[in-house]
């Protein structure tokens, strides 16, 4: 069995949390309301109706959950900023409560130890700005530039570790293409004029980080999924190469310095010919990263599918293909995610990574005292496995972040796809070590003791 002293002593083992998922507290203190609050209101766009009001509470209970992460062996907690907290109009005025909150959790992580990894966005747009049409309105470049620096000037040098973005594809393609995240929004030239904004936004922000602190670590979160046709012909080949692009490549590629992908014959990303065409986006794309903030949590597999506009792909699921999958359907498959390593690692302009996110759903047993969650022991070791073979084999992986460590508000899962590994009983806020935050806690050094 591995343990985490066969990835070596720097290596930094974290257990990572964001702003909309944990905290709630969303009516409290001067924060403003953010998209996914208004979001969570239109009738079901979550499931079970649910919202992020109080979500697991982190704002009351962030000393215990820190403690928790502590208690677990870990040595680093990534958070997020929740930009309305800060500036509850997106621009204006700042709300000193919310800047002494992310003090005191910064304090706090630096008492126990805890090397604090901040996320300056995790999809949580202050709706004020959304009314002006969020990320695809152009002064998004300069509301964010603001936020951004506010946030570095403030809690640097505490602060060292900054991931700009988290998953970029996501939100962009979830908020503003199909309408399944906030703020809801279903047209493909939001989507074009979103992912071009955030593009240059997060090499903006790289930019004013590295003035402001030239002794940032500065990184990037990207999700990746490694892609596979459904039948070896030409139609589900095509196909998985554009989900390819989508998922791996579209947002990688402009922040390395090499404009947006390209394929003929897609019509979406034809769009995008306008922005490399011109070498001063190109620059301006580009993004001076320390690490690319690595996310795999499946891999696809795709088919050609004429039915499904812009894209004429479609996924085949893996239930339905009968593989390993978690609660939330998403194939289990440890190996696709060593092959996503070695490939990111590939590019030229990757300096390092660090994996930012890992984890999965199950429907987990309560027992007397226990929580047990083998899937998820059984995934991590699985997972790390194939993490610390990329490493041996010399990919430049600095740190390992688990998703996540309390059960949150999973987006539009709402309370009902559990990634903790302590559980929330989101009734009364109790806490409870799940099996795999005993196993983790072994994995790290621990006792072995309950
Ligand atoms: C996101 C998290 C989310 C997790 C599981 C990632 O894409 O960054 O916020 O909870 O996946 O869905």
């Amino acid at each position: 069995m591995i343990t985490a002293k066969d990835f070596g002593a720097d290596f930094l083992w974290g257990a990572s949390i964001s702003a909309p998922q944990n905290e709630g507290a969303a009516l409290e203190d001067g924060r403003g309301l953010s998209v996914w609050d208004v979001f969570s209101r239109r009738v079901a766009a979550i499931r079970g109706g649910a919202k992020p009001t109080v979500a697991s509470d982190f704002y009351h209970r962030y000393k215990d959950d820190l403690l928790l992460a502590k208690a677990l062996g870990f040595s680093s907690f990534r958070f997020s900023i929740s930009w309305s907290r800060i500036l509850p109009a997106g621009t204006g005025k700042i709300n000193q409560a919310g800047i002494k909150f992310y003090h005191a959790v910064i304090d706090e992580c630096l008492l126990l130890g805890l090397t604090p990894v901040v996320t300056l966005y995790h999809w949580d747009l202050p709706q004020a700005l959304q009314k002006e049409g969020g990320w695809a309105n152009h002064h998004i470049l300069k509301w964010f530039a603001r936020y951004v620096k506010i946030c570095v000037q403030e809690f640097s040098p505490k602060v060292q570790h900054w991931i700009i973005i988290n998953e970029p594809f996501a939100f962009t393609s979830l908020g503003y293409m199909t309408g399944f995240h906030a703020p809801g929004k279903m047209s493909i030239q939001s989507f074009y004029l979103a992912a071009h904004h955030t593009a240059l936004c997060t090499a903006e922000a790289a930019r004013i980080i590295r003035q402001i602190n030239s002794n940032a670590i500065i990184g990037s979160s990207f999700s990746f999924s490694e892609t596979h046709p459904h039948r070896n012909q030409p139609a589900d080949l095509r196909a998985a190469d554009k989900a390819d692009l989508l998922l791996n490549r579209f947002f990688l590629e402009p922040a390395l310095g090499m404009g947006f992908p390209m394929m003929d014959g897609f019509p979406v990303i034809e769009k995008f010919h306008l922005f490399n065409r011109s070498w001063r986006f190109q620059e301006a794309m580009k993004c001076d990263l320390d690490f690319v903030g690595f996310q795999n949590y499946f891999p696809v597999t795709v088919r050609h599918n004429p039915l499904i506009p812009y894209l004429g792909t479609s996924e085949v699921s893996a239930k339905s293909r009968k593989v390993p999958h978690t609660l939330l359907g998403w194939e289990i498959n440890a190996p696709s995610c060593y092959r996503m390593l070695r490939r990111v690692a590939d590019y030229p302009g990757v300096k390092k990574i660090i994996i930012t996110e890992g984890g999965c759903a199950e429907k987990e047993s309560l027992l007397p005292g226990k929580v047990a969650d083998p899937l998820r022991i059984n995934y991590f070791q699985q997972y790390l496995q194939a993490v610390l073979q990329a490493k041996k084999e010399g990919v430049a992986i600095d740190g390992y972040f688990v998703w996540t460590l309390t059960d949150n508000f999973e987006w539009a899962y709402g309370f009902t796809a559990r990634f903790g590994l302590v559980r929330v009983d989101f009734d009364t806020q109790l806490r409870t070590i799940k099996d795999s935050g005993y196993w983790f806690r072994n994995f790290l050094g621990g006792t072995g003791d309950r």
